[in-house]
């Protein structure tokens, strides 16, 4: 009983809601800070994995469109660490591919499948037809169909200068001329293409370099 006196004791939380409250959001607090705090500087998080480079203009503007229709609802960019994942999809994601993603497209729901490799899998035609008429290719596909991206300028995202500005702010190593050359890579594109470029980059850049050590085997 004497521990009751104590001005603060075991039993102040326990019969008390407010302390309780305080206390547990202060230990959670520590415990997320602990985990989360070293992954700043830790390299493997920070730093681009073997081969990974910045999204090209075009890219960077198909990577817009993908934002913008919604394709992150339905397909994940995340290769679990699964036998089942690696084998149908190929090597396991890692951070440092991840370092010039912002926002990154992880994604968690998988209406369709990953995509995080799917860059060389399929032909531009391939990607073309399957984004204006899914059932074309795969006829029990219940993807949307995007038609209209063939028609849109791939201007039409924005300016892509000040996004490339803007993420370079961040820490994406752009220069000063390929931000200045933006806009000029992506005249005479449509949507479609800067879309196209976008897939067809997907996990490429890190494959090229590493394919040993990125397998599943390791
Ligand atoms: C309503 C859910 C849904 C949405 C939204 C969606 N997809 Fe799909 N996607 C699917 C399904 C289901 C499949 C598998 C059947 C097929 O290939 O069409 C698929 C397949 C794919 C494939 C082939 C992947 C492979 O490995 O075979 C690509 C590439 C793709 N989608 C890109 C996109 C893009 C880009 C967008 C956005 C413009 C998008 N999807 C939006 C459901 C969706």
């Amino acid at each position: 009983m004497s521990d009751n006196k104590k001005f603060f004791s075991h039993n102040t939380l326990e019969t008390n809601v407010g302390w309780l409250i305080v206390m547990t959001v202060f230990v959670v607090a520590i415990a997320g800070l602990v985990q989360i705090v070293p992954l700043f500087f830790q390299h493997s998080t920070t730093k681009p994995a073997g081969g990974v480079t910045p999204y090209s203009a075009l890219r960077l503007a198909g990577r817009d469109v993908y934002q913008r229709e919604g394709c992150v609802g339905c397909h994940s960019q995340h290769i679990r660490t699964l036998r089942s994942e690696t084998e149908r999809y190929g090597p396991y994601s890692v951070a440092g591919e991840s370092v010039f993603d912002r926002p990154f497209l992880w994604g968690s729901k998988r209406t369709g499948p990953d995509l995080a490799r799917v860059g060389g899998r399929y032909s531009d035609d391939w990607h073309r037809i399957h984004l204006r008429n899914p059932r074309d290719v795969v006829p029990e596909s219940n993807m949307p169909a995007y038609p209209w991206l063939a028609k849109a300028p791939a201007s039409n995202v924005g300016d892509i200068s000040a996004h490339m500005r803007a993420m370079s702010r961040l820490g994406v190593p752009y220069t000063e001329e390929e931000i200045s050359n933006g806009p000029k890579e992506l005249e005479g594109k449509t949507e479609e293409d800067a879309l196209i470029a976008y897939l067809q980059g997907l996990g490429t850049n890190r494959r090229a370099v590493d394919p040993v050590k990125t397998t599943a085997t390791q």
